[in-house]
């Protein structure tokens, strides 16, 4: 089938590569002028495991291009996919401008096209985005009717960064609101193949499911941590206890890992979105308020423990890790950033390595030194901090701390290896 996507974000292109792979041929669209280009260039925008790979080869099989012109990706597709961004106002609510316009300029590419067309909504959205929002302006702008002359569902995307392609390809689950029966039996068909369980709701019990799933993730990890930091206490190991709860089928293993606390460009603005939407409704949202809370403090944990090793000020700081995660260059509310920051204020001298975000993370920081590799960053400081669990600082060893003038070593997130170095802390562990 054709099908085209709005926005060629994170989102928006590992959804088109995902379903190229399936075999569909997919037009990119998007308002920037070099996420085009550099789509038909081949060169993604963002470092993400197998998008350059998946992108070559379906430019090759010619089953992905890139156009500024919405009206050529909709007359020569059957699906829209809106994946434009949705970032957080002041007040934690989410900024709908994005939605808006696309939403608009999809109606208007609608209006000249014969047949029908199904609008599906990806982007993260609070209940009743899709169909306030987005549904009025398709109308508005397309003089056609939904239901009658184009289609809506709402499909919440799950992938993480870091594992998106792979994620987006074999889902726990698909999730379809849609607005009447046609369009959520033409998603459904489309979606044939994907060999997971598909779930049928309204558009806005979608739209609430994508939230309560990410607040959900959210609170297991702020859950840890606070559970981290009494263990920290007691001199017990959280990762020994978590693993040992995480045995309960009915909890789970996954997203129990304590550290500095969760960051990227969704958990916190979804979080808080969430708590805004309750707060609107009357609903008091006091578990997602500790979640947010412990999250803002959990990175300043590492600082406090270093202080509590003698005075910073003056000490050169190694800073391993910087993205938010692992396998990606995403700096977005990543911990690193308020980490640095507040080092800063305290009169440390900043020394940092990252394997992919050094880039994105100089434009925010550009008076501290970026350094090649571990070792070169490590060669002469006082201070190791780690945070990020890049696979690579796991083979790090006592020749490569040897190099540090003071070897004090703390890890935010559980990665180096007790077999190759001695002497390092956790920060709940
Ligand atoms: P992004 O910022 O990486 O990409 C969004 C793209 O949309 C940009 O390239 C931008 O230029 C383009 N755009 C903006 N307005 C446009 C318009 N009117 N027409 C065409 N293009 C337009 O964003 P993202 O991380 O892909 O997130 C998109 C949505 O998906 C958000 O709602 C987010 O919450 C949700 N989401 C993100 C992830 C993730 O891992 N990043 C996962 C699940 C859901
Ligand atoms: C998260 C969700 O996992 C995805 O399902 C969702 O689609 C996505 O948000 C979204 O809506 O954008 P992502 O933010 O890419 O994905 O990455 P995660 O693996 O969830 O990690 C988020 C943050 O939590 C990272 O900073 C990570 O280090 C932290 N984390 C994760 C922990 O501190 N502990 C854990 O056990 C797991």
């Amino acid at each position: 089938m054709k099908i085209s996507v709005i926005g060629a974000g994170y989102v928006g292109l590992c959804t088109g590569l995902g379903f190229a792979k399936k075999g569909h041929s997919v037009i990119f669209h998007d308002v920037s002028r070099d996420v085009v280009e550099r789509i038909n260039r081949m060169e993604p925008a963002f470092y993400e495991p197998m998008v350059e790979d998946a992108l070559k080869e379906a430019v090759a099989k010619r089953l992905a291009e890139a156009s500024e012109d919405l009206d050529y990706a909709v007359s020569n597709s059957e699906i829209t996919f809106i994946c434009v961004p949705t970032p957080p106002k002041s007040d934690g609510s989410i900024d709908v401008a994005y939605i808006r316009e696309a939403s608009a300029a999809l109606g208007k590419a609608l209006s000249k096209k014969k047949g029908y067309h199904l609008v599906v909504m990806k982007s993260t959205v609070l209940p009743e985005t899709t169909e306030r929002i987005a549904l009025p302006a398709l109308e508005k702008n397309s003089n056609k009717v939904c239901g009658r002359d184009f289609g809506l569902c709402m499909n919440p995307e799950f992938l993480r960064e870091g594992s998106a392609l792979e994620d987006f390809l074999r889902p726990d689950r698909i999730v379809i609101g849609s607005f009447d029966q046609r369009s959520g039996d033409f998603l459904e068909g489309f979606y044939k193949g994907f060999g997971c369980p598909i779930l049928r709701t309204s558009i806005k019990t979608a739209e609430m499911i994508k939230y309560v799933s990410n607040a959900f993730l959210a609170t297991k990890i702020s859950f840890s941590n606070e559970i981290g930091n009494a263990c920290k206490k007691m001199g017990i190991d959280v990762y020994d206890v978590m693993k040992g709860v995480g045995m309960d089928k009915r909890i789970s293993p996954h997203f129990l890992n304590a550290g500095i606390g969760f960051g990227g460009s969704c958990f916190p603005k979804d979080v808080s979105a969430l708590i805004s939407k309750s707060r609107d409704v009357d609903a008091q949202p006091l578990i997602m308020e500790s979640v947010m809370e412990i999250n803002r403090e959990q990175p300043f944990k590492l600082i406090e423990l270093l202080k509590k090793k003698g005075p910073i000020r003056g000490k050169s700081v190694s800073v391993l890790g910087l993205a938010f995660k692992a396998d990606t260059d995403d700096i977005r509310e990543a911990p690193s950033l308020r980490i640095v920051e507040r080092l800063m204020q305290e009169g440390c001298e900043v020394r940092v390595y990252d394997p992919k975000a050094m880039g994105k993370f100089r434009e925010k920081f550009p008076q501290i030194s970026y350094f090649h590799s571990s070792r070169d960053c490590l060669k002469g400081s006082d201070v190791c901090i780690i945070l990020t669990e890049w696979s690579e600082f796991r083979d790090l060893g006592e020749n490569d701390f040897n190099l540090m003038r003071n070897k004090v070593i703390i890890e935010g997130r559980k990665v180096l290896n007790p077999s190759k170095v001695r002497g390092f802390e956790g920060i709940c562990w």
